[in-house]
């Protein structure tokens, strides 16, 4: 009687401290193992030949896991689309004309669905599309702890809250992170995804014109398609010379001062991140490493306590 007691006290205590931390959740790479024991390769079989057709779409899937696990946890809160009475995640600052590959998302969905009715979360989804998406570009893999759980709402002013800006500064980026759980380290290994993708001129505008911490000839290189004025939407790549590719060139671009995002190059800037980047631009090894170990953590993130969840089965609608 009092061990259960005890054991309940404990329950309410892990839950109470969800509502004040940022909460990792208990995971299996078991979880479907029974239930849906083809789901990776499904996951895969959608990932392999839209990343084939638009190299682009595996970084944007990434980016999509990321910008799920920051608001909320991993709860394919992204996901919702907005309604008439309801306003979500999707058009949030960071997300809205920038975030893609929600069509990826549906698509593995429709054939999870059609092989496993009512079993495996968006959330999972997501999680298990963004390793492929990282591996499928030539970067490391890593097993995806799963069993996360659909959230049946979201929050626009949360996700304008919690997703760092391009503007940040490398002190304001580790307090971010920290706010999630994640250390200085990882955030520092988690950045690393911009070796992949494309950004849009209005995000880099001000560091291409108005900074001095900047190599002279990339810097020429980007104001071709990026104009002082207009141009907002031109895209360039974060890694000019191997754009696609899942490697540790964010780094050494890094070291020579051709960080796209004036919040990429303040990690190194002459302040405490500059010595992992040199370690990481040159060691791809420990980078992988290290990557891969905190897309895990950061995949652990899940809402707070008490927030109504479920499986969904159309992963931009509730049930
Ligand atoms: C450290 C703070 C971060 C900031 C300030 C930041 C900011 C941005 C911005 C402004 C863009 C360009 C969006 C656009 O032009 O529409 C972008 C793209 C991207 N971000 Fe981040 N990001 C951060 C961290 C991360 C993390 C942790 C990941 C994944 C682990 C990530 C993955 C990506 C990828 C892959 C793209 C390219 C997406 C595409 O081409 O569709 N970012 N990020």
């Amino acid at each position: 009687m009092g061990f259960l007691f005890a054991a309940r006290g404990c329950v309410a205590a892990a839950a109470l401290l969800c509502v004040i931390l940022p909460c990792h959740a208990k995971l299996s790479t078991r979880f479907y193992a029974r239930t849906c024991p083809n789901v990776e390769a499904i996951v895969r079989s959608v990932m392999a030949p839209a990343v084939a057709a638009e190299p682009r779409m595996g970084a944007s899937i990434i980016r999509l896991f990321f910008h799920d696990c920051f608001v909320n946890g991993c709860d394919a809160s992204i996901l919702l689309d907005d309604t008439p009475t309801f306003t979500g995640e999707k058009n949030a600052g960071a997300n809205v004309n920038s975030v893609r590959g929600y069509e990826v998302i549906d698509a593995i969905k429709a054939r999870v669905e059609a092989s496993c009715k009512a079993t495996v979360s968006c959330a999972d989804i997501v999680a298990l599309a963004a390793r492929d998406a990282v591996n499928l570009l030539r970067g490391p893999t890593w097993n995806v702890p799963l069993g996360r759980k659909d959230s049946r709402t979201a929050t626009q002013s949360a996700a304008n809250a919690n997703l760092p800006g391009p503007g940040s500064s490398a002190a304001s980026l580790v307090s971010a992170f920290a706010a999630k759980g994640l250390s200085a380290r990882e955030m520092t290994a988690l950045s690393g995804a911009h070796t992949v993708g494309r950004a849009r001129c209005l995000f880099f505008r001000g560091r291409i014109y108005g900074e001095t911490n900047i190599n002279a000839t990339f810097a020429a290189a980007r104001r071709r398609t990026c104009p002082q004025a207009g141009g907002d939407g031109n895209l360039a790549p974060f890694d000019d010379r191997t754009p696609d590719a899942f490697d540790n060139a964010y780094y050494t671009n890094l070291v020579a001062r051709r960080g796209l995002l004036h919040s990429d190059q303040e990690l190194f800037n002459g302040g405490p991140q500059d010595a992992l980047v040199r370690k990481y631009s040159g060691n791809g090894k420990i980078f992988a490493g290290d990557f891969a170990k905190a897309m895990v953590k950061m995949g652990g993130l899940m809402p707070a306590a008490g927030t109504p969840t479920e499986v969904r089965l159309n992963c931009r609608k509730v049930n």
